[in-house]
């Protein structure tokens, strides 16, 4: 992609990436894409690297992604859980680092709930580092794909209307999405409840798209291209109103104001029945598989660019 400057060893969040290198990602990743679903991408081009998955948080999509991503490239992954590695007997998170660095492996694939934690690790080790999700801090692959998503369904970015609903304030995706489709030139709308959504969060915006806080879900419904809904995050000890789902969740009747063509994200793993119905989240609007199919693509375009694969023919 011309304007590329990409020269970056890690990929720790979206913050401070320009739009040339968005793009970049999201050019090669739908390639990657398309591979994918006319099972080609036969070519090997990390054959005899190692990808090593440290998770120190749970999760199903992005570990399960970036195995796959690396294996459809070629590397072999090796996989450390929180649970059951002698970070229970009181390992630092440097030392294990430093440790599975020490094998030979190419690149650290980090998950936490520490925010920081894959900044810390960058900072002492020589392999690369990709950021699988911090604490309340960044998801940097979510939001690749995130984008993706949505460039895939709604052509652009440029001047659509986004809003992210929930907790936004313990969401470290809806912070990544926010950079990703700032830049890229969408509007976003944060809307939830006042202690979810602070006023302060205008000023996560990118440009040259805006960021509106907002706490009215309603009132906004009919001016959207696309909607992301996002889950409580209970595990960051978030607490929420009785009347919650009654003013913030997705429901039939709310996503049947959304205008034609608006589409219905969601990173997952989502409480169906809590921010949106089942009925949506299955519904024609929705694009939620699709995404875990473009998480594959982004990590495989990820793990080729910092490991400077050579590209595809
Ligand atoms: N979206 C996401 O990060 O899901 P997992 O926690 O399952 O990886």
């Amino acid at each position: 992609m011309a304007g590329s400057t990409w020269d970056r060893h890690d990929l720790l969040g979206l913050y401070g990436l320009s739009a040339p290198d968005l793009l970049s990602l999201l050019d090669q990743a739908d390639e990657f894409r398309h591979g994918l679903d006319s099972k080609g991408n036969g070519e090997h081009p990390l054959s005899g690297c190692i990808v090593a998955n440290l998770f120190f948080e749970d999760s199903t999509r992005t570990r399960m992604s970036f195995t796959v991503a690396a294996r459809r490239l070629g590397a072999d992954v090796i996989d450390l859980a929180g649970a059951g590695s002698s970070v229970s007997k009181g390992e630092s998170l440097i030392d294990t680092a430093l440790t599975i660095e020490a094998m030979g492996v190419d690149v650290l694939v980090v998950r936490s709930s520490a925010a920081g934690a894959a900044d810390l690790i960058a900072g002492v080790v020589s392999c690369s580092v990709i950021n699988a999700g911090d604490g309340r801090h960044e998801h940097p692959t979510q939001g690749l794909l995130d984008a993706l998503t949505v460039r895939q369904r709604l052509k652009s970015l440029e001047g659509r209307q986004l809003a992210i609903v929930g907790d936004i304030a313990g969401s470290r995706v809806a912070r990544s999405a926010t950079h990703a489709f700032t830049t890229l030139g969408a509007d976003v709308h944060l809307i939830g409840p006042p202690t979810l959504v602070p006023t302060s969060f205008t000023q996560i915006a990118a440009g040259p798209g805006r960021v509106f806080v907002g706490h009215d879900l309603d009132q906004a419904l009919g001016d959207l291209d696309g909607i992301m809904m996002l889950r409580v995050q209970f595990e960051r000890g978030t607490k929420i109103a009785p009347d919650y789902r009654q003013h913030y969740a997705l429901t039939s009747e709310r996503a049947a104001c959304l205008p034609e063509g608006a589409i219905v994200i969601h990173p997952g793993p989502m409480n169906r029945g809590v921010e949106l119905d089942s009925e949506v989240a299955d519904g024609s609007r929705s694009v939620i598989r699709d995404q875990v199919t473009n998480g594959v693509a982004v990590r495989m375009a990820v793990l080729s660019t910092l490991l400077n694969a050579p590209a595809l023919a």
